[in-house]
């Protein structure tokens, strides 16, 4: 409640100084400068769209609209453009470490599904001049625009330079730099969910969360902690639950948003090898483990929205575990699950290392994932 009283006042504070002189503006550090660019609609060509269109704070900082694609992927500032991937939440994202090849010739790290981008700071260059986002025709045009703010003439020259916006490229460095400061905020991690109060003996899990956290975390009963644990401990504090490499789990393609978006239905999205500094074929279908944090408030999951239920997501990974023909069947569909669209590279050794569950455990399972939202979202969960 706090954060969105805070934001308020900010945004009173800054749209009241819009009028004022420069001299007259509030002097603002980084993170603040970022946060009021993330949510400025300037940033698109038809002011239409703000970062926060897609990554709403008050939705898991996703994209809670709906549109022809059920939500799946998000419409653009053009009011007719849709994405081919499902935006993910920005909550927790500066946990994942820049973009690498590790000593053990692993990728990991980056921010997009497939890391195209190293840092959240190169991320935040990519929406405001893609043509099927926020679609601004050029960097330059967008300074120019910022320019014509006298708040942002003040604080971008006070932060970056005197003469900052004499170098396009170099002022939109500045914005980019701002907005991942804000991006780095608490705002953006608060720690404050169920699970993390249950970490500090705050709370006590039910006994479905609990049973949940149990299989989550021992690969006796699943396989969920290979992927989606980074601390060596499972009761560390600060977990995301990515370990932030690449796999490919077999997710089929959505043919609802290949539909409606202009994507042929027999376009493949490879994942990590569409990413430009990756070329190796056996990289084709990964995609970034995601956060599991607020992921109960984020859906429709997966890089393309493909499910759109917590539940249907576990009994997917379960498809690979259990021989009865029930479990072969996606209950969003009615139909056996679809092939994967990239057929090679699954991480079957993980994926088929886990046991077969029984509903009860499936349930459990999605109960504590719903421990890992933010308290500012729990109203979200009923
Ligand atoms: C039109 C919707 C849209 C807008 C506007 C938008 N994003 Fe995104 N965002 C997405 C989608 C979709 C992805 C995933 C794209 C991909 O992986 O290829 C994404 C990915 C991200 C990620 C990566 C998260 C991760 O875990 O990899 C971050 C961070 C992010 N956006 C922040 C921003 C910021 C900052 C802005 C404003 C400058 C912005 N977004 C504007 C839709 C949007
Ligand atoms: C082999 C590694 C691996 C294992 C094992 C694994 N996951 Fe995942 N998980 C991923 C990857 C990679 C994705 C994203 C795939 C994509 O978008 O195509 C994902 C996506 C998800 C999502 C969707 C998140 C979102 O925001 O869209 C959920 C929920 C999830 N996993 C939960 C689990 C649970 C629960 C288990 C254990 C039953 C598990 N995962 C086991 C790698 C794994």
């Amino acid at each position: 409640m706090k954060y969105f009283v805070y934001l308020l006042s900010l945004t009173a504070l800054l749209s009241t100084g819009f009028i004022a002189a420069d001299t007259e503006q509030p002097l603002l550090n980084k993170a603040q400068l970022g946060q009021q660019l993330f949510f400025d609609t300037r940033l698109s060509a038809n002011r239409s769209e703000s970062c926060a269109s897609c990554h709403a704070p008050q939705a898991g900082f996703a994209d809670p609209r709906n549109n022809a694609a059920q939500g799946a992927v998000s419409l653009g500032d053009d009011g007719h453009s849709l994405g081919d991937r499902n935006a993910p939440t920005a909550s927790y994202a500066m946990f994942s470490p820049d973009f690498q090849l590790t000593d053990e010739g692993v990728y990991k790290g980056g921010q997009f599904h497939d890391g195209r981008a190293k840092d959240l700071q190169e991320q935040a260059g990519g929406p405001p001049t893609n043509p099927i986002e926020m679609g601004m025709p050029s960097t330059a045009a967008l300074m120019a625009r910022l320019q014509e703010m006298p708040l942002y003439r003040k604080n971008f020259t006070a932060l970056y330079g005197a003469d900052i916006f004499a170098q396009p490229d170099q002022a939109y460095k500045a914005m980019t730099d701002s907005i991942a400061a804000f991006e780095r905020t608490e705002e953006f991690a608060p720690f404050d969910s169920k699970y993390d109060r249950f970490l500090r003996g705050e709370y006590q899990l039910s006994p479905e969360e609990e049973l949940g956290r149990t299989l989550f975390f021992s690969q006796q009963f699943t396989n969920c902690n290979q992927c989606h644990q980074l601390k060596a401990s499972p009761r560390a504090k600060g977990e995301t639950f990515s370990n932030y490499e690449y796999h490919n789990i077999g997710v089929p393609v959505n043919s609802v948003a290949r539909a409606v978006n202009g994507v042929s239905p027999e376009y493949i999205d490879r994942g990590l090898l569409d990413n430009p500094a990756v070329s190796d074929p056996a990289q084709a279908g990964k995609f970034k483990v995601p956060t599991l944090r607020n992921v109960a408030v984020t859906g429709p999951y997966m890089h393309n929205g493909v499910f759109k239920d917590l539940r249907t997501v576990v009994l997917f990974y379960n498809k690979y575990n259990s021989r009865s023909r029930a479990r072969q069947i996606n209950p969003e569909t009615g139909e056996t699950w679809q092939a994967p669209e990239v057929d090679q590279n699954i991480s079957l050794k993980e994926l088929e290392s886990g046991p077969a569950l029984t509903d009860q455990r499936i349930d459990a399972l999605v109960a504590f994932m719903k421990t890992l939202t933010d308290k500012r979202y729990e109203a979200l969960l009923n």
